[in-house]
């Protein structure tokens, strides 16, 4: 197959367009808080904590679909990309973080306990936050060739992630579970394809192994 050039300034438009929602939730934040405006409604904090934990989920999809996408369609320049969308989604996921820590509870250390008895998905979401933090350290070119196979090994790790903060999605919704099942299902349909594909490699594999010399 021939190879497909990466078309002109995709790189470019593709910081841009990261660095919108987080530029819209930043800049909505300040002004509804500091200005009184209501971009983000009556109870912006909430809201924007919102937005930014929707976002987080958007993108660990995002990420997730890189490698089947290029797969189907031939576009290994999209496989340079992965670890930029990736190293956004923990940006976004950090901001998410920041919003409920420093704007919500405040660093309240008794508001953050009674509010982990009373909603217990912030575990799960801050299980995710926690296990996001080695695949970024090793997101580095030297990482990935010092890990080499374990590389991709840890990185599956990303998948938990996602689960996990569907769950955490889930119970934090609790009644219109609409949204969190259309992640689930998206997440079910890109574990699927890589299942499929591991279980083609084997069974080539072993049949190399067992075809006569
Ligand atoms: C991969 C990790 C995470 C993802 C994907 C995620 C995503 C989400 C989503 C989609 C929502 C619901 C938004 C809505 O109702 O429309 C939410 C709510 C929430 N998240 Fe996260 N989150 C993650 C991690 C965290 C962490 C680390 C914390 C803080 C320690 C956190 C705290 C919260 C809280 C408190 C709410 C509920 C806000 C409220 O209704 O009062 N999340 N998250």
């Amino acid at each position: 197959m021939r190879a497909i050039k990466q078309p002109r300034g995709f790189s470019v438009l593709l910081i841009v367009a990261l660095c919108i929602p987080p530029a819209l939730a930043i800049t909505g934040l300040a002004s509804d808080i500091l200005g009184g405006t209501r971009y983000f409604g009556s109870n912006p904090i909430k809201e924007g904590e919102h937005f930014l934990g929707r976002w987080t989920l958007r993108l660990l999809v995002v990420t997730l679909a890189v490698t089947p996408l290029r797969q189907l369609t031939g576009w290994n320049w999209l496989a340079k990309h992965r670890r930029t969308i990736g190293l956004f989604a923990f940006g976004y996921l950090t901001l998410h973080w920041i919003a409920y820590a420093f704007l919500d509870v405040q660093l309240d250390w008794t508001d953050l306990k009674k509010d982990l008895l009373k909603r217990p998905y912030i575990y799960l979401g801050m299980t995710a936050l926690v296990l996001m933090i080695p695949l970024v350290v090793t997101s580095t070119k030297a990482m990935i060739r010092r890990l080499g196979r374990n590389w991709a090994r840890l990185h599956r790790l990303l998948y938990v992630i996602a689960i996990l903060g569907v769950i955490h999605y889930a119970m934090a919704v609790k009644k219109d579970l609409t949204d969190p099942l259309t992640y689930a299902l998206m997440l079910s349909l890109l574990f699927g394809w890589r299942l499929s594909r591991w279980s083609r490699k084997a069974t080539t594999a072993a049949r190399t192994v067992g075809s006569p010399v």
